[in-house]
């Protein structure tokens, strides 16, 4: 696996890389989620660019960026296990040199959910999207469903900036009592990863309820959750337009959403579905 630090040496190694080329950006805490973008982009892709960059930019808690698990040499490790030829791990003042002024301010899809709950959050992802999508011009980006709001913002971004780039977002890949993968499920105690479970099995108590609307679809995911003592707190739970993320008007495919926190640790995960 190549190991690539600069925009130039992203740009020499993807011009010259033989093609579809792949790219699968990452903040690394490499996990079996992150690897199963990496494994389907080498099925899909004659090469596959890997990229690991914990970016401030998205952090609107300073101390969560400061929390943020690293460990370099096991991200790497893993990234090549799942066929990554190569990994792009800029250094801060790389992406973001002196004198930086150039944001991509995002709207739409961006605005509510995580949105709200964390101001400027998309438009520190789309940025370096913006910046990774420009450095490598990939012909397909990996992303997972897992955060199905980013996915909506990146489909935005490619189309908005005209980026000549097939999105394709993968299925979450779960645990067997369904939590979702996430680098903060470490911070997790046994009874709060316990508890953390209801978040899966409220979204599915909500998908079984669509048929009856989308009040009651919300409805029956709150009233998993109520019941849960783990969870300290719901900061959302909302049925959405996958696309715009806007409130589902009962036309076109479905996303059910949720934020949770369990003790300090806050998680989200998301549902597909169609009333059909
Ligand atoms: P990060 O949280 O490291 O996630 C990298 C990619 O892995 C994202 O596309 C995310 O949706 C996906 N992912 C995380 N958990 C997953 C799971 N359980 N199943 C499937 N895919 C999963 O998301 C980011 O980094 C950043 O915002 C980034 C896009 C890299 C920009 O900085």
């Amino acid at each position: 696996m190549e190991r690539l630090t600069t925009f130039e040496e992203l740009r020499a190694y993807a011009g010259a890389a033989p093609r579809p080329l792949g790219l699968v950006p990452t903040m690394g805490a490499v996990h079996a989620g992150h690897m199963s973008l990496v494994e389907r982009s080498s099925r899909e892709c004659a090469a596959t660019v890997a990229t690991l960059f914990v970016n401030p930019a998205q952090f609107d808690d300073k101390g969560d960026f400061a929390r943020y698990p690293r460990d370099a040499e096991g991200d790497l490790a893993a990234l090549a296990a799942a066929g990554a030829d190569a990994v792009f791990t800029p250094p801060e003042r790389e992406v973001y040199p002196a004198g930086f002024a150039t944001w991509v301010r995002m709207g739409g899809p961006a605005l509510p959910l995580e949105g709200a709950a964390r101001p400027g959050h998309f438009d520190g992802v789309a940025t370096i999207v913006a910046k990774l999508l420009i450095g490598a011009l990939p012909d397909a980006a990996y992303f997972g469903q897992k955060d199905g709001q980013q996915v909506a913002v990146v489909r935005r971004l490619v189309a908005d900036l005209g980026l000549s780039v097939r999105v394709v977002a993968a299925p979450t890949v779960r645990e067997a009592d369904g939590l979702a993968l996430s680098s903060r499920n470490g911070l997790l105690n046994a009874e709060q990863r316990r508890g953390a479970a209801a978040l899966h099995r409220a979204l599915q108590a909500g998908a079984a309820a669509l048929g009856e609307g989308a009040g009651a679809a919300e409805a029956a995911c709150r009233a998993v959750l109520a019941k849960e003592p783990q969870v300290s707190a719901v900061d959302y739970v909302a049925l959405v337009d996958q696309a715009t993320m806007a409130p589902w008007s009962g036309q076109g495919e479905a996303m059910l959403a949720a934020a949770v926190r369990v003790g300090s640790v806050r998680l989200i995960d998301n549902l597909l579905m169609s009333a059909d």
